[in-house]
């Protein structure tokens, strides 16, 4: 190549890759692989490696991080950074909607609503569509240069994009305002990695976005997944801008910078609050933490009529949602043993209203996590509870701990049986030893049985097998069988009526299929699908019962460690009497047809959107087990794209490659009837 040509190829390639940024960033609508993305990348780099005369600041190369700083420069805002008055109830909305409403002298007004992301606020200065410096709000008047750090953020465009408009081109000086945050996939990546290095972990994705934005050593910021949505501007100079916020959101689109896609222009307040509930709804599966949904006056006009009380502007409000993260004390640390016998250590709390419930217990995990947070009765502490997730204990606020607080030990026997406890290497979790000697094991392991994947027995609720176990009617899941309805109707709160539909529900539930019954015997990590693959294989429970290691591994989903677990289970003298029992009993199940055939070998399938009849995980299993491959995108080679409700840009792009789209009821057709 003549020099020429290497100047007309780095700047083939810069296009390409800003282009390529902008599709992934921007439009959320990858067009080249990932992989392709690399080489591109990777061409101009040696480009630039070899010709380092043609390196220019805004190259796409130069995004991966300079050498560290000893401080921050200080960054003097030309527009003061405000921060937003707050709404929590529809009562307050109501009120600001009113004040704008006279103000004005209007009926209705048009507001945009925007998600109040949360992350930390940025400003970007661009001259002559150049990236410039970044900052920080800091306190509104003075903020820290970060431009180096922004800079390794990929979304945010180093050149913002001409598309030859006249009235649509970006100002001489334009300043972009909007939120640097990590999303979760991005958090659990750094988390992950932090653990890998027994480094320190981060509490939540807002302050893993704090810390990765305020690292001196940009390089450390480059390999975060940092990302921006912007929702502002501050100077506006040699141009213009749109005459509503709204038109301002799209022509920032236009020059290629990232704005969140959950927006809406509404007039009337209960579309407002209408806007507010569905965001609210999808709150957990957004894929990055937000606090509230902000409505700003439309019409840059009426919002400077409405002007500034002190550092906040009259014409936008942050109506905030419950928070997911509140302080409360702990009460007491209780230790509760599950089905395994595993020892599961929970934060009694006083009552806290967090992620829109009342929370007493939190889950402090194992051990180690313990032992990591330090978490002590009389602390107090951070509680978090996003979604459905369960509530945890994030962290000890350590300032605020009491004189004479003593750490928390696991205990060495187990707490309900006295057996030993004991902790095998490599794994995180104490275990009593008692086995089904343990009545907490027992307990959990009857309601496993009868729960309703696996014996499916109606009316036999958890309180009641407490209570039958405590009154020593029953020791094992076999027992159940020898039950009376005498027996049944003398406990508390039992009705003869009841005693009789739970003496029926285990008679006619005695038949079964081979993988309900393997599920209900409750072996360590064989779930209802593990349980399904190895009827399956085998056909019939003596085969499984005197399955070797290696036979056990050739099944679908069972590694060495499941193997183990089965072999281990089978090989206990109690297990086996326990089985035995419950045959004598009459449970039974017709004999399984071993499909030597895959029905769908050489099939590949992508599963998208929500399932109602289960998890997408089962779901894959139980494609897997019929020989299908399943595969996390589409592409020409796909066969099926199965499709539960939000499908979401899967089943978009199966539609364009003409890919057979099922939907879930279609999928369970196709699985009946193999
Ligand atoms: S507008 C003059 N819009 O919330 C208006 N702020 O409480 C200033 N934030 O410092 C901000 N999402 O960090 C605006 N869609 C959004 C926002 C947003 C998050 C943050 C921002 C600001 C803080 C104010």
């Amino acid at each position: 190549m003549s020099s020429q040509e290497k100047i007309n190829r780095v700047n083939e390639l810069r296009e390409l890759i800003n282009q390529n940024n902008y599709h992934y960033y921007v439009q959320d609508e990858p067009v080249i692989p990932d992989a392709e993305y690399d080489r591109l990348m990777q061409e101009l780099i040696a480009i630039e490696d070899e010709f380092p005369e043609l390196i220019t600041d805004s190259s796409p190369t130069q995004r991966v991080g300079a050498v560290p700083l000893d401080s921050f420069p200080e960054i003097k805002h030309e527009v003061p950074m405000l921060s937003l008055g707050n709404a929590f109830d529809e009562d307050e909305m109501t009120a600001f909607d009113k004040r704008i409403r006279e103000k004005l002298e209007m009926d209705s007004v048009e507001y945009v609503a925007e998600t109040k992301l949360d992350g930390l606020a940025i400003s970007i200065l661009y001259e002559d569509g150049q990236f410039i410096r970044a900052a920080t709000r800091g306190d509104g008047t003075t903020g820290e240069d970060v431009t180096l750090n922004v800079k390794t953020i990929k979304s945010i465009p180093l050149n913002l994009i001409d598309v030859g408009l006249l009235d649509e081109k970006y100002p001489e000086r334009v300043e972009i305002r909007g939120e640097v945050f990590m999303t979760h996939d991005g958090f659990n990546k750094l988390n992950d990695k932090q653990k890998e290095k027994d480094e320190k972990l981060f509490v939540n994705p807002r302050n893993a976005a704090a810390g990765s934005l305020r690292q001196l050593d940009s390089r450390i910021t480059a390999e975060r997944h940092l990302s921006f949505f912007a929702y502002g501007v501050g100077i506006v100079e040699g141009g213009t801008i749109p005459e509503t916020h709204a038109g301002l959101l799209s022509r920032l689109k236009t020059w290629g910078v990232p704005v969140s896609p959950e927006t809406m222009v509404m007039r009337k307040l209960a579309a407002c609050f209408e806007f507010y509930k569905n965001i609210a709804s999808r709150r957990a599966s957004l894929g990055y933490d937000i606090d509230g949904v902000v409505f700003k006056v439309n019409r840059l006009d009426q919002q400077d009529i409405m002007g500034y009380v002190s550092r906040a502007p009259r014409w936008a409000v942050a109506y905030k949602f419950a928070p997911e993260e509140e302080l409360t004390e702990i009460l007491d640390i209780e230790v509760q043993v599950g089905r395994t016998g595993a020892l599961t250590p929970v934060a009694r709390l006083k009552p806290v209203f967090v992620g829109g419930v009342t929370v007493t217990n939190a889950t402090l995990h194992n051990e180690d996590e313990l032992k990591r947070k330090d978490v002590r009765i009389g602390d107090t502490v951070i509680v978090r509870r996003a979604g459905d997730v369960i509530p945890e204990v994030l962290k000890v606020v350590m300032e605020r701990r009491p004189a004479k607080t003593v750490e928390f030990k696991m205990p060495s026997s187990c707490p309900i049986c006295s057996s030993d406890v004991e902790r095998e290497e490599g794994e995180a979790v104490i275990r009593c030893s008692g086995g089904l000697y343990c009545s907490a094991q027992q307990i959990q392991a009857i309601i496993h049985f009868a729960s309703r994947r696996a014996m499916n027995i109606d009316g036999l609720g958890d309180k009641l097998i407490e209570q039958l176990v405590e009154k020593k009617l029953i020791n094992n899941v076999s027992d159940l069988y020898k039950l009376t309805q005498e027996q049944l109707s003398e406990l508390e709160r039992m009705a003869e009526k009841s005693a009789m539909n739970i003496i029926a529900a285990l008679n006619n539930n005695k038949e079964t299929s081979l993988d309900r019954f393997l599920y209900a015997l409750g072996i360590r990590e064989v779930g209802d699908a593990t349980a399904r693959s190895l009827a399956n294989h085998f056909g019939n429970l003596v085969a499984i019962q005197s399955a070797t290691l290696e036979s056990l591994e050739e099944v679908a989903d069972v590694g060495p460690i499941v193997a183990k677990h089965i072999v281990t289970f089978f090989s206990q003298n109690h297990n086996q009497e326990v089985i035995n029992a419950l045959l004598t009993a009459g449970v039974h199940w017709p004999d399984v047809e071993i499909k030597t055939e895959q029905p769908l070998q050489g099939k590949t399938f992508v599963i998208t959107g929500t399932l109602d009849s289960m998890k997408r995980e089962e779901a894959k299993q139980h494609l897997l087990e019929l020989g299908a491959k399943v595969s996390g995108s589409v592409s020409k080679k796909t066969d099926y794209v199965i499709a539960g409700s939000d499908p979401g840009s899967k089943a978009e792009k199966a539609h364009k490659l003409e890919v057979e789209i099922l939907d879930e009821a279609g999928f369970l057709s196709l699985l009946g009837n193999q």
